[in-house]
């Protein structure tokens, strides 16, 4: 929302002016991460996360295109190209250590915006749209890790296209032919491999393009905030620019430690040594796991294990992309007026006590050897996981009595606020 308070841009110099004509780029900057965008002044460094998740992104686009050229799709030789890269290459080494441990920390920074917006319910009206967008862009960045992980063509890579096109063949009927289809023969090969590179490569951008239109959906009725009482005037807000430039930009610095940590010291933590194997169709690995931020998922598929009308695996296939595809429905699942959790005790417990241990849990059984126990486990937890967003969380936001709330941000911030003792205390979240 561009709020009557909003600072207008003002050319300071003959070139700006001139762009500012002709081109008003600065005046676009200016008014959307700039001094001329009014955010609240109560951001924690829980809205860190987007501004990370965009930084990641072009780490990811940077390494990624110095990486392709000197990589090679051809199941002769990719995996020698990616050792070549390696050895070879001038700091070819740092490029790729920095795109494999660039995606771990953009699915970290990812998970905690997705858990901010959950906890904020930041999906609620008016910010159903951002929120749809976000959830575009998390299933087109696991198309895209996805398909990045297979390129090298080590055992893993090999076997968890196996494992993933394989699933597609689950559907009746039609399965297989489709995943024929899509991996362009009978067992990933190089047509496989041609393909996952192309789209590989095409994404990231797709991605870029989705999360401009996440901000511009932002910037209409601009950021929430953790009392999710929404902006009244003036005080409640604070210029973008260079308040949370300095914000972000600290944020950044911190993460950047962790990241440079792993780059540098624990380059191989993350991933799974068998991937240093090259692919072998006729050596099946004896735990074929896909990397950490899939494991959740990876639980919930493997949590089907015998067949009910239809076959267990496609259930499995199932589940696992309605767990995501739910969250397109939460700005209508949760009715509660209120949006933060911190003014939600109900809603308090069951995700810090419900909801957060289930992921963890499902995460664990997901990158655990198959055992009576995980395989339990999986089923209990992906059973509550589901219960959680389709049935408890409509209930709680019927029956919950929400706790007293500021009055306005500027009171939540200051301690009390001239309006909110002269007028209606008892405002609702909105
Ligand atoms: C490349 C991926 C993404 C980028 C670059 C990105 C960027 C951003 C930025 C810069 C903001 C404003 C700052 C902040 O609130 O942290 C934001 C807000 C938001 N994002 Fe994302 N985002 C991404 C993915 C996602 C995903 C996957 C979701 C949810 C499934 C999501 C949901 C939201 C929501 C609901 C807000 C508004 C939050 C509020 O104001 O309370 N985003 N995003």
């Amino acid at each position: 929302m561009s709020f009557p308070w909003a600072r207008e841009y003002e050319p300071t110099n003959g070139f700006m002016k001139f762009m500012d004509e002709k081109l008003p780029l600065p005046r676009l900057v200016y008014s959307a991460v700039g001094a001329g965008y009014p955010v609240p002044r109560n951001l924690s460094y829980m809205w860190n996360f987007g501004v990370l998740a965009g930084f990641f992104l072009v780490v990811q686009i940077i390494t990624g295109v110095v990486l392709a050229m000197h990589y090679a799709a051809n199941a002769e030789v990719a995996f020698a190209t990616t050792e070549h890269i390696m050895r070879d290459v001038n700091y070819g080494w740092l490029m790729r250590y920095a795109h494999a441990n660039g995606a771990s920390f953009f699915f970290v920074v990812i998970y905690m915006h997705i858990f901010r917006g959950l906890f904020y319910s930041s999906y609620k009206a008016p910010r159903e749209m951002i929120w749809l967008l976000g959830v575009v862009i998390f299933l087109l960045m696991m198309a895209t890790a996805f398909m990045g992980y297979v390129l090298p063509w080590g055992q893993m890579s090999f076997w968890g296209a196996k494992v993933i096109t394989g699933l597609f063949g689950a559907i009746p009927l039609v399965g297989e032919p489709i995943q024929i289809w899509l991996l362009g023969g009978f067992a990933p090969d190089n047509a496989a491999l041609n393909r996952f590179f192309s789209l590989h490569f095409l994404l990231p951008f797709v991605i870029a393009g989705v999360v401009i239109l996440h901000i511009w959906a932002l910037h209409i009725p601009g950021s929430s905030n953790p009392t999710g009482v929404e902006v009244k005037k003036e005080s409640d807000t604070l210029p973008f620019h260079p308040y949370y430039t300095a914000k972000d930009g600290f944020g950044l610095g911190v993460v950047l430690i962790f990241f440079m940590a792993m780059v540098f010291f624990l380059p191989n933590a993350l991933g799974h040594p068998d991937n240093y194997i090259e692919a072998n169709p006729l050596s099946t690995p004896a735990n074929i796991v896909p990397e950490w931020y899939f494991w959740p998922f990876y639980a919930i598929l493997r949590a089907f294990t015998f067949d009910f009308i239809l076959p267990a695996k496609l259930w499995g296939v199932l589940a696992m992309f309605a767990s995501i595809l739910v969250w397109f429905f939460l700005p209508w699942l949760d009715k509660s007026p209120v949006r933060s959790g911190h003014y939600r005790p109900l809603f308090r417990k069951f995700f810090w006590f419900g909801l957060i241990p289930t992921i963890i849990v499902l995460g664990y059984c997901g990158g655990a050897h198959m055992t009576v126990w995980t395989t339990a486990l999986s089923q209990i937890f992906t059973a509550y996981y589901f219960l959680h967003f389709l049935v408890i969380l409509p209930i709680i936001s019927s029956i919950e009595k929400p706790e007293p709330m500021p009055y306005s941000i500027t009171e939540a911030v200051l301690g009390s606020d001239e309006e909110a003792v002269l007028g209606d205390k008892t405002s609702p979240a909105v």
